[in-house]
């Protein structure tokens, strides 16, 4: 067992955050929080004057540098590196832009069994070739405490940009294409699959010590349609995953969908703030770990305020082995720096052991 000595007194100690997700007992629990790099940082708006969103992500130095920033402010447990979910489906040639303030938009977006068969599958080092090469800078800038992790979207998640042409609500050119055109729906997840295994691995074989398939969209579906139209390309991304690594797997307005993301796999469940952490843990099975759940929201209110709310998540993870604290999504670009710097102390004071 890595780490351990046959006396089973740990020599060199893993970080935090890869010792929950094997249901290891910490000293305190790990915490690190979903877009803790991005617009509530200062320095992370300095260099977004001088640089494109796309720029900054595919110059190796520079979304080294972001990665970095908020470890220098705060004592997290994990990096995760500066990227984005839809880097992978630049060379599908459909128009991505990151409009300002608008997110994500795909001008040619695939919304016909026609325009899945015009597509060809991704070559992924072109794609993201650069990106390996930022998770080797930032694993060398790391610390051994500090826990590198990779991530990627979830074949769902990165489809729904694909057809809707940008962020929706209610993903109905989505739904569309999936109930009407099945085969040509299981296609298009498949070509999204087999990309971002290949990306994931490139990222642990860059040096990613975990990795978050994010499935921040699939809240949308029906149990019924999650088996039958997600659920086979997640499992095979997280089987394609070299082994060893942890994957934490995440979504949001999924409590009805736990134990069929438990099913398509991962060895950490991503939860959102929408459910009590006690009984979705319940609901995924203690033999996984479990990440979350604080409301993002709650970080706007002051540390005094939230801190209640912490002990809470605190109180509901019950001392178990295998709880790493995130927030329920990502940080809102108007939460204040110092409520996150309160937040990540008061995790570590009030779990320490
Ligand atoms: O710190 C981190 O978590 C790492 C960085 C990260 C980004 N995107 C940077 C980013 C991660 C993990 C992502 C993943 C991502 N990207 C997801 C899944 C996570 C989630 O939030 O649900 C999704 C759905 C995307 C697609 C995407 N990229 C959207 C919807 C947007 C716009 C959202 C917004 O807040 O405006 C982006 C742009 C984006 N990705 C920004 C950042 C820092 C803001 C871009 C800017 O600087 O203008």
């Amino acid at each position: 067992m890595a780490g351990a000595t046959l006396s089973g007194v740990p020599t060199t100690e893993a970080p935090l955050l890869l010792r929950a997700a094997r249901r290891e007992a910490t000293p305190v629990t790990p915490v690190w929080l979903m877009r803790q790099a991005g617009r509530y940082l200062p320095e992370y708006r300095a260099l977004r004057e001088r640089h494109g969103f796309l720029e900054l992500c595919r110059t190796p130095a520079a979304a080294a540098e972001v990665t970095l920033q908020p470890l220098r402010r705060f004592a997290l447990d994990a990096a995760i590196l500066f990227a984005d979910i839809l880097l992978i489906v630049e060379p599908l040639d459909l128009g991505l832009e990151f409009a300002r303030g608008e997110g994500p938009l795909i001008h040619r977006p695939v919304r016909s069994a026609a325009d899945v068969a015009r597509l060809k599958p991704v070559d992924v080092e072109s794609a993201v070739g650069s990106v390996f090469e930022t998770v080797r800078l930032v694993r060398r800038e790391l610390p051994p405490t500090v826990a590198l992790v990779g991530f990627a979207g979830a074949p769902f998640t990165v489809a729904s940009y694909l057809v809707e042409g940008g962020a929706s609500r209610e993903f109905l050119w989505t739904k569309r294409l999936m109930y009407e055109a099945p085969a040509a729906w299981h296609r298009l997840l498949e070509i999204l699959a087999d990309a971002t295994a290949t990306y994931l691995n490139g990222q642990i074989d860059a040096g990613a010590q975990a990795v978050q398939l994010f499935d921040s969209w699939v809240g949308a579906l029906a149990p019924d349609d999650y088996r039958a139209y997600v659920l086979p390309h997640s499992r095979a991304v997280v089987r394609a995953l070299r082994s060893g690594t942890p994957v934490i797997h995440f979504g949001t307005g999924t409590a009805a969908l736990l134990p069929l993301m438990r099913e398509a796999g991962g060895d950490v469940i991503g939860l959102d703030w929408r459910v009590d952490l006690d009984r979705a843990w319940e609901a995924v099975g203690h033999d996984v770990s479990v990440q979350g759940n604080l409301d993002p929201a709650a970080l706007l209110a002051r540390p005094a305020l939230f801190r209640e709310r912490v002990k809470a998540i605190l109180a509901r993870a019950g001392g178990r082995p295998g709880h790493i604290f995130n927030l329920g999504h990502g940080v809102h670009q108007t939460t204040p720096v110092e409520h996150v710097a309160a937040l990540v102390d008061m995790v570590h004071e009030l779990s320490a052991r």
